[in-house]
C-alpha cells in the first residue's frame, strides 16, 4: 500500500493522519498515512530512510519546513517563494519534489468563507515563516493593497521588499497603521502564549473579516479580542489546515478531495461542535 506520513517535532497531536485518512476514504484511494517524530538533528536521515523504504510522499511541519527546503531535489515556484516545504512527493522518475501548500490552503479557506480578496485592503500581522508562505498566494488574488505589520519592523520591511515584484505590498509599524482594512490575517504565534499582537482596537469595525492562522477548541486570544471590538466575521486556522492538506493530497494523488465534510468531522473530533 502507498505510504505517506507527516514529519514534525512534536507531532503526536497532528490532525494530518485523521484528515488524509478521510480524504483517502472519500476518493477511494488506497494509502496509509502515519506520523514520524525524529530528533531535531535526525530529520535529514529519517526523510531519506522513509523514501528509500518506498514512501511515496510526506508532509513536513514545525520545526522541519525550512530544512526540508534544502533537502529536496526540486522545488515548486510557490515553495521557492515561501522559503519552506510542507509537502514532498516522490515523482515517477525518482525526483523528490518540494512544494508548499500552506498559502494556497489559506486562500482556499478564505474563499470558502466568502471573503473577497480582489481589490481588498489586507493587513497581514507577523513576518515569520507563516507570513512568508501566505504572501505569494494572497498577492495572486490581486488585493488593492497588502500591508505587513510586525513587532520587529525590519522583518516586515524585508518581506515587503522581497515580494514587491508580485503586487502592492508595503510594511508599516503597528503604531502607524491606518485603516480601514477589509481583512486582517494574524500569522503571528502570539496566540500560542495567549498574547495579542499590539493592534489598535480602532482598526476593528463591524464589516472587517478577521482570520487567525492559529486554532483551538475555543476562540484564540486574537479572535476573542476582535469580537470584543465589534468584528462580526472571524475565522480560525482549522479550515486552512484542511485546505492545505487537500492541496497536498491533490499533488500526491492527482485527485482533489472535498473539504467540507472533513472539516465538519475534524471539528467534531476536536470537540468544537
Ligand atoms: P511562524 O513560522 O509560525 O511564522 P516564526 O517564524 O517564529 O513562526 O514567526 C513568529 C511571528 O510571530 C513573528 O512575526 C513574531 O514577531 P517578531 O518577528 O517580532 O518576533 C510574531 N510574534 C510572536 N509573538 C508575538 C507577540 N507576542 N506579539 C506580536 N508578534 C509576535
Amino acid at each position: 500500500m502507498d505510504r505517506y506520513l507527516v514529519f514534525g517535532h512534536p507531532v503526536r497531536h497532528s490532525k494530518s493522519p485523521f484528515i488524509h485518512t478521510l480524504f483517502a476514504r472519500q476518493t477511494q484511494q488506497e494509502l496509509e498515512y502515519g506520523l514520524a517524530e525524529p530528533a531535531v538533528d535526525e530529520f535529514a536521515h529519517a526523510l531519506r530512510t522513509f523514501f528509500d523504504q518506498g514512501g511515496k510522499g510526506c508532509n513536513v511541519t514545525v520545526p522541519f519546513k525550512e530544512q526540508a527546503f534544502t533537502l529536496v531535489d526540486r522545488l515548486s515556484t510557490r515553495a521557492k517563494r515561501a522559503g519552506a516545504v510542507n509537502t514532498i512527493k516522490l515523482t515517477e522518475d525518482g525526483v523528490l519534489l518540494g512544494d508548499n501548500t500552506d498559502g494556497a490552503g489559506l486562500v482556499a479557506d478564505l474563499k470558502s468563507h466568502g471573503v473577497t480578496l480582489a481589490d481588498s485592503r489586507i493587513l497581514l500581522l507577523g513576518a515569520g515563516g507563516a507570513a512568508r508562505g501566505a504572501l505569494a498566494p494572497l498577492l495572486a488574488e490581486l488585493p488593492s493593497e497588502l500591508v505587513i505589520a510586525n513587532r520587529t519592523h525590519a522583518k516586515a520591511q524585508q518581506l515587503a521588499a522581497e515580494f514587491h515584484d508580485l503586487g502592492p505590498v508595503t510594511a508599516q509599524t503597528y503604531e502607524l497603521l491606518a485603516g480601514p482594512f477589509d481583512l486582517v490575517i494574524n500569522s503571528t504565534s502570539a496566540s500560542l502564549q495567549g498574547e495579542l499582537p499590539p493592534l489598535a482596537p480602532a482598526l476593528i469595525h463591524t464589516d472587517i473579516a478577521i482570520y487567525d492562522m492559529m486554532y483551538g477548541a475555543s476562540d484564540t486570544a486574537f479572535i476573542c479580542w476582535a469580537k470584543q471590538h465589534g468584528a462580526r466575521q472571524t475565522m480560525d486556522g482549522l479550515g486552512m489546515l484542511v485546505e492545505q492538506a487537500a492541496e497536498a493530497f491533490t499533488v500526491w494523488r492527482g485527485i482533489r478531495p472535498g473539504t467540507k465534510q472533513v472539516l465538519r468531522e475534524l471539528k467534531r473530533n476536536l470537540g468544537v461542535i
